[in-house]
This record gives C-alpha cells, structure tokens and sequence, in this order.
C-alpha cells in the first residue's frame, strides 16, 4: 500500500462505519479507469458550459422543453454528473465499502455505451432524428444497468452494511428505474406522451434524487470527513438524508397513470415531494455538520465549491413547490428551478475535482519516490489562486443563469453563462495540467 500525502486520509471514519481501509487503498484500482471516465466527464462539461453560452436565451425565455435544451440538460446529467459518478465509484469504492468494483471489463463496457449513448442522444436532439434518438437512448439503458448490476454484484460480496453501503445500494436500484422512464419519454419525444409535464417531473426526480443525491449522501458521508479532517460527527442526519431520499425516489418511481384516481395517487407526489425535501434538509445539516466539526479552518477551493453545491441545494428546496405546483403556467420558474438543482450538483461535482485528481496523481505518481526524493505535497500540484478564482467565476456564472433565467433577461443570461463557460474551461485546463504533472 503506498504512502498517503499529508493530510489526506488521516481523518477516522464517522461514527458507526466500518472499519475501511484509508483512502491509499483505492490505489490498488488502476487509476487510467477512473481517468477516462473524468476525462470525458470534462469533455461534457467544457462543451456543457459552451452550449450553456449559446442557449442560455432559451433558458431565460423559459423554454425548458425544446430539444436543443433537453440536450443541454443531458451533457451536464449524464455527461459531466453521471459519468464523474461513475469514475468515483470505479476507483474509490474500496474506500467507500471495502471492495473494489466486482467486475472491471464490464466498467469499460458501460463508460463506452454511456459515451457513445449521450454522443447519440445529444446529436438526435439537435438533428430531430428519432432512431438515433432512440439508439442513444438504448445505449444510455445499456450503460446505466450494466453499471447498476456491476455495482450490486460488488455490494452483495460487502459484510459491513454501513450507511455508504445502503445509500449505493439505493442508487443501484434507481440507476435501473432512471432509463426505463427515459426510454419511455424517447419513443414519446415525437409522437407525445399523455402528462409530459408529470412524467419527465418523475425522471428527472427518480434520477437526480435516486440516482445523483443518494450516490453523493453515500460517497459525501465518507470523502467529507477525510478532506475536512472532522471527526466524531453525529451521523443520523445522514441516515434520515437516505432513508427520506430513497422513500421519495421509491414514491415516483410508480408511473404517474399507475394510481388511477386512487386517494393514494392524490397524495402520492406531495408526499414524494416533502420525503425529497427532508432528505435535503438532513443532508445540509450533515454536510454542515461536517464543516462545522473540521480541524482544517481555512476552506480550499474544493471544499469552497462543495459547499456552495450545498447551498444551492436549499435554493432549490425553496424553489420547489412553487415552481413544480405551478408547472408549465410558470415556465421561467421551473427552468430556474432545474438550472439551480442542476447547477448545484454541477457544484458539488467540480469542488471534489480539485480534491480527487490531485490526490490521484499524488499517489500514483509521487507517493512511490516519498522518501527517496523530494515530493511536492497535494496542494502544490495546483495554484490555489487560480482555484479560488476558478471557484467564484462557476459561482457566480451559475447564480447569474439563475437570476436571469427568473428575471426573463436574456442578455444577462448570456453574459452569465459566459462567466460560467470561462470557470468550466479554467478548470478543465487546471485539472488537464494536474493530470499530466509528472516528478522531475
Ligand atoms: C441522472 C440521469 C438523468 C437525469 C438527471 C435526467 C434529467 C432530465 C431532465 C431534467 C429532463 C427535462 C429536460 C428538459 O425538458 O429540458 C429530462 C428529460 C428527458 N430525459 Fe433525462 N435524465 C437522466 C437520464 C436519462 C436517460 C438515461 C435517458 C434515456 C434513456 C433520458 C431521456 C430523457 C428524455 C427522452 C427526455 C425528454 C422528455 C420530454 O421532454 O418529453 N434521461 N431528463
């Protein structure tokens, strides 16, 4: 096992979690298939925050629901979110439950297939080309069950069920239940679905809640406290984060028409709605919970941005029954519901970039010569300057999107996402060098 740099890995696991090894085992995974999947993953993202640039208008004038959009929306939830979930998944799930991912070849099946799948999908968008459309979609569906039956398979193998375990094991079963509604919204992209409104409200749930939250409460409750060095911190609050999750996600995974006009189905979404919204609520004081506690006072621009993802979260929050009551009569306010939901993980996302890859690249590269030569530490693998002004130029990009697309002020939206594009693209540039750092 190879050495840790400093400060990382040395924290204890919360309480209640298994005994894992540290953070240094998750180099027994070779790092390249992480990295392809973060590579790509900024991929979609530098050319995310492009098309943010030449569509933020649409945002502005509330169309959410032209395809140039949903294409949008796909290059950052499948593109950059998904695809930087699975690449953590590939390399840190011995950290995470002890185990690497049971079945490495089928990982490169399901990163080609999500790939070429969102290559597919995205194009069939912009060109109005239904079997495309639909090959993209089966393609996605591949990616996504391929990778959920991978994950199970590592899971079953797991003795300690801790609360990362349960909280994946959650999202495995969604990552099964997210295409399926996706597929269905593919072959009723052309010829129209009955309630479109309620059932791409029910996908992009099931998959931000099922998916994308419970994999960050799972994966947050172990990276949180290594890099914010906080120890002892009380842990229920993430356990009713999961459980609240997991039941709202569970709620709309029942098709919107499954209830017929049962009293049931009339409560079903608000309920579904107020289990999301305390998952949140006990996700943020967890989260808090853990910068409040750390023994690291000053914040690094990884952590500055994950906690901005979680503000943005309850803004999100706050936003929600309005925007999700009123519907299609509020357009702009529903599109800025998902541009806040959307750029929050989009957040969150890119502060533990600057966390990861630097680890990666430390351990894999520099940890062998400890000792024998001079080593830079993680932290000077970077300029934290430079990180700190990447960090404020997607802070305020994305808030400016926000308030744009609310105000209706296209030129705004605009020029917001142009600050937004300018922080992707330094990230992307400062990731791509820390990557190709090598020792002298
Ligand atoms: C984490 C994964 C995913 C997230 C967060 C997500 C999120 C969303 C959101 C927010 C929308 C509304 C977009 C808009 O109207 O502008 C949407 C629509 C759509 N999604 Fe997804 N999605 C995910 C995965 C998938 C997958 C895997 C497929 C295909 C297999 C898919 C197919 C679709 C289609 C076809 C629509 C358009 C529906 C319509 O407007 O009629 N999505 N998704």
């Amino acid at each position: 096992m190879l050495p840790l740099p400093l400060g990382v890995g040395s924290a204890p696991a919360p309480r209640g979690a298994p005994a894992l090894p540290s953070l240094s085992s998750s180099v027994l995974v070779p790092p390249w298939l992480a990295g392809q999947h973060f590579a790509a993953a900024l991929v979609c993202y530098g050319l995310g925050a492009l098309g943010l640039v030449v569509f933020a208008p649409d945002l502005a004038r509330g169309w959410f629901f032209v395809p140039r959009v949903i294409a949008l929306v796909h290059f950052f939830t499948l593109g950059w979110i998904v695809l930087s979930i699975f690449g953590v998944l590939c390399q840190f799930l011995p950290v995470a439950v002890g185990r690497s991912l049971r079945f490495l070849p089928l990982a490169h099946v399901s990163f080609g297939a999500q790939s070429l799948g969102l290559a597919l999908f995205v194009a069939a968008l912009l060109a109005t080309n239904r079997s495309l459309l639909l090959l993209g979609a089966l393609l996605l569906t591949v990616a996504f069950v391929t990778f959920a039956l991978n994950l199970a398979a590592t899971l079953v193998a797991v003795r300690e069920r801790s609360l990362t375990y349960w909280a994946l094991a959650g999202a495995a079963v969604f990552l099964l239940v997210t295409p399926a509604y996706g597929f269905v919204l593919a072959l009723g992209l052309h010829d129209g679905i009955t309630d479109r409104f309620a059932t791409v409200g029910h996908h992009a749930h099931i998959a931000l809640l099922g998916v994308v939250f419970l994999v960050v409460i799972g994966v947050a409750h172990r990276l949180l406290p290594m890099f914010l060095l906080s120890h002892g911190v009380d842990e229920r609050a993430a356990w009713l984060a999961l459980g609240s999750t997991f039941a709202a996600a569970t709620i709309l995974a029942v098709p919107p028409g499954a209830w017929g006009g049962s009293s049931a189905g009339a409560i079903a979404v608000p309920v579904a709605g107020a289990l999301g919204g305390a998952g949140v609520i006990a996700f943020v004081v967890q989260a808090a919970s853990f910068f409040k506690h750390r023994q690291r006072r000053a914040l690094d621009p990884g952590m500055r941005l994950a906690a901005a993802g979680v503000l943005g979260l309850i803004v999100a929050l706050l936003l929600a029954p309005f925007a999700l009551s009123r519907g299609l009569s509020a357009p702009r306010l529903l599109t800025t519901y998902f541009v806040v939901l959307l750029g929050s993980f989009t957040l969150f996302v890119a502060g533990h970039y600057y966390k990861i890859v630097p680890f990666l690249v430390w351990n894999h590269r520099y940890g062998p010569l400890l000792g024998k030569q001079r080593v830079p530490k993680v932290s000077e693998l970077f300029s934290e300057r430079v990180a700190n002004v990447d960090a404020a130029l997607l802070v305020s990009g994305l808030a400016g999107v926000a308030v744009a697309t609310a105000l209706g002020a296209e030129l705004l939206a605009r020029v917001a996402a142009i600050v937004f594009a300018a922080g992707a693209w330094l990230q992307v540039i400062v990731i791509a060098r820390i990557a190709a750092r090598k020792p002298a």
